[in-house]
């Protein structure tokens, strides 16, 4: 890939060769092969190929559209879109939504009452079933403890809790009260869980003594109590879910055990409705710097377009399909396709906790055989994974109840979309029977600031092609430009960018509207620049290639590059590091970090493992164990240009494994020859 001296791609490199290898693109660009839908298929989809043509005549009135069908408004809202402050959107003009009320009470008070909105199904093997009756008992009580703990409307609530009910029910209740929640992705750590709360300024904080991972505890009480043990922080409560029983320290009058809280709270409870603008919760997410952003949803833009893609990508009949999404709520995908989307739309879900190798590696397919789970929605990583476990296992079960398969995160690659299709999507029992018409693949393309699916197949549509999200949504302006912002004509590749306001869109990023618009507003005039490659094939359809900023994708999560360098140097041997991304057959990309030591760093023969291993689980100190780096390579320089800017596409060729590229405008040129040789060693 070629790189200016700064580092940064450019269009005409990715146009070329994208920031997936060259390989991988060259591959892209053979792959001819096309899968329509059934006519059977399409004669029951809930959405058609109208649906385009009607939102390309008028984007907010569509919008708006679907915002009356799909939500229960408790005040109509007068004006779909003002966009007289860009990049500032207000969606749904004046009016008032309650989140909760649309996502629970509406059901039961339409007779749905006994409809199971979520089976889920612990680690361990226990199981519980929420019907919307129970959940919206829950939901009332949750909202009527954390009023009474003093949570009211605008408040921030952190929420750092496995992927079990208590997870939907706390968010559910803070947005039915209209407290504003910031969920921390449990795999994060104690220092990253305290600078989250800080900058949210976080009143109460929601959490378990622990959960299960592989068989074991696992602990999350322990680091919020680490997170909170220096002064000047802004928590009053924290509210502890027993989940697996481990012993946690208690802190008189702070903690709250959620039984006695929430178990002893009234089931009474009223929603009102909030502005459309209201602040439904904060994200934080990685950015090219080392400070996360805090990305800032509001209410009812974002419920319109979860619930609209939810129904629309996925071809939901609630009646009758068991979705699942296998995202923790810790990331966007489990806020907007488990916590939200799926419950406005009335859906039945299934919610499991654990990993998909515990207790076998056929777990995942036991609980899709289990609960006849029809849609299911995962990252390649794990489809991958599972490529690799081999597809004997899921044949071992069966599979015949899918219908619609989703995958998000990161790029799909053609052979694990093609095995998606061939050992999940045509199974039709244990006995390898297989279904003349496999389940078609979308391919979700969105980040955490669009809070919803923005390019992707229709199922009953699109003719999908793998490896390609191909289609923005109906409603959606999507385009790809070249340096100067002109889009660019089919066959070739620049940035992806958004052109319009789009009703899910963040609404900012909390605390600091300066770098809203200087991170996404600033590259192109009056464009959405979304930190992708993109590439518009020769009918027009969009493959992603990932992202053209420091920002990696490991697994579907997004790291920076520079906060895992600054997590390095802080630790006392390390003089400079420097971090990339690279390809990875498993998790799309890796972290590799090369780091130069200081004297104080213990040296000889037998200190390298032991070096690694400290400088690894540092990092996992600072950010949290998803951020260990897999290599760690100690060199004696960092390739620099003449201005002291770090190539790191050099460094990718050589964590790559390749050659490494052209080095003329590094300040010192034999750098890559230097590093080269003290890895041999
Ligand atoms: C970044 C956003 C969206 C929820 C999960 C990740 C990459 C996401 C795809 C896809 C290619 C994808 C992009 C994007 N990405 N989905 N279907 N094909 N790339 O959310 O953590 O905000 O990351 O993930 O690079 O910018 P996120």
């Amino acid at each position: 890939m070629s790189q200016d001296a700064n580092g940064s791609t450019t269009a005409a490199a990715l146009a070329s060769d994208g920031t997936r290898n060259g390989d991988a693109l060259a591959n892209l660009l053979q792959e001819h092969r096309k899968f329509a839908p059934t006519p059977e298929f399409t004669a029951n989809a809930v959405v058609g190929a109208a649906e385009y043509k009607e939102a390309a005549a008028d984007r907010p009135a569509f919008w708006a559209k679907q915002a009356r069908e799909l939500l229960t408004w408790s005040q109509d809202f007068t004006q779909a879109l003002d966009w007289s402050e860009p990049p500032f959107a207000k969606w749904f003009v004046g009016g008032e939504v309650n989140a909760a009320y649309n996502a629970l009470d509406r059901h039961v008070e339409n007779g749905l009452g006994d409809r199971v909105a979520i089976h889920f199904e612990g680690e361990p093997g226990d199981t519980r079933s929420y019907t919307y009756a129970q959940l919206t008992d829950e939901v009332k009580r949750c909202a009527n403890a954390f009023e009474s703990l003093g949570v009211a409307k605008g408040d921030r609530v952190a929420v750092y809790l496995p992927m079990i009910p208590e997870a939907v029910i706390t968010l559910l209740a803070c947005a039915r009260i209209g407290a504003v929640h910031s969920v921390v992705f449990g795999g994060f750590s104690a220092d990253a869980l305290r600078s989250r709360i800080d900058d949210a300024e976080a009143k109460l904080v929601v959490t378990a003594d622990g959960t299960y991972r592989r068989g074991k505890p696992s602990p999350l009480k322990a680091a919020v109590d680490q997170a909170l043990t220096a002064p000047g922080h802004t928590v009053e409560n924290v509210v502890v879910v027993k989940r697996n029983g481990q012993d946690v320290d208690w802190h008189e009058g702070r903690d709250q055990r959620w039984e006695d809280t929430v178990g002893a709270a009234s089931g009474e409870h009223t929603a009102v409705g909030h502005d459309s603008e209201h602040p439904l919760f904060i994200l934080y997410t990685s950015g090219t710097t080392g400070k996360p952003k805090g990305i800032l949803h509001t209410t009812g833009g974002y419920l319109t377009q979860t619930a609209y893609t939810h129904k629309a990508v996925f071809d939901l009949h609630p009646e009758t399909d068991v979705f699942w999404c296998t995202a923790d709520v810790g990331w966007v995908t489990g806020h907007s396709y488990v916590a939200y989307a799926p419950l406005v739309n009335g859906a039945t879900q299934v919610m499991y906790e654990g990993t998909p190798d515990s207790p076998h590696q056929g777990r995942w397919w036991e609980i899709v055989e289990k609960y006849k789970v029809s849609i299911l929605y995962t990252a390649p990583t794990a489809i991958r994974t599972f490529m690799k476990w081999g597809k004997d296992i899921p044949a071992k079960y069966d599979l015949s109840s899918i219908r619609v398969l989703g995958s998000v995160g990161e790029p799909i690659n053609p052979e694990a979309w093609m095995w998606y299709r061939e050992v999940i999507g045509s199974n039709a029992g244990k006995n390898g029977e297989k279904k003349a018409h496999p389940a078609p693949i979308v391919d979700t393309w969105w980040q955490t600031e669009t809070g919803a699916h923005m390019i992707a197949p229709l199922p009953g549509v699109t003719a999908t092609k793998p490896g390609s999200a191909q289609v923005p949504l109906p409603g959606i302006a999507i385009d790809v430009v070249d340096e100067a912002g002109e889009s660019v004509p089919d066959g070739h590749g620049g940035y992806l960018v958004v052109r319009e306001p789009w009703p899910a869109m963040l609404r900012g990023i909390w605390g600091d509207p300066e770098r809203f618009k200087e991170t996404y507003w600033s590259r192109f005039e009056g464009m959405y620049f979304a930190g992708d490659g993109a590439k518009k094939d020769e009918d027009g359809d969009i493959w992603l290639l990932g992202r053209v900023d420091d920002v990696m994708n490991i697994s579907g999560h997004r790291l920076s590059t520079t906060e895992i360098e600054s997590a390095l140097v802080s630790h006392p041997w390390v003089a400079e590091a420097a971090v990339v991304g690279a390809s990875d057959e498993t998790t799309g990309q890796a972290v590799v970090a090369f780091v130069i030591l200081r004297e104080s760093a213990p040296s000889g023969q037998d200190s390298g493992d032991d070096v690694v291993t400290t400088l690894r689980n540092h990092v996992g100190k600072e950010i949290g164990p998803i951020a260990k780096p897999k290599h760690i390579l100690v060199v004696p320089e960092l390739p620099k240009t003449r201005s002291g800017k770090i190539m790191r596409r050099l460094l990718k060729d050589v964590a790559e494994g390749r050659e490494a590229g052209d080095a003329t405008t590094l300040s010192d040129p034999t750098i890559m020859a230097q590093i080269a040789e003290s890895l041999k060693k």
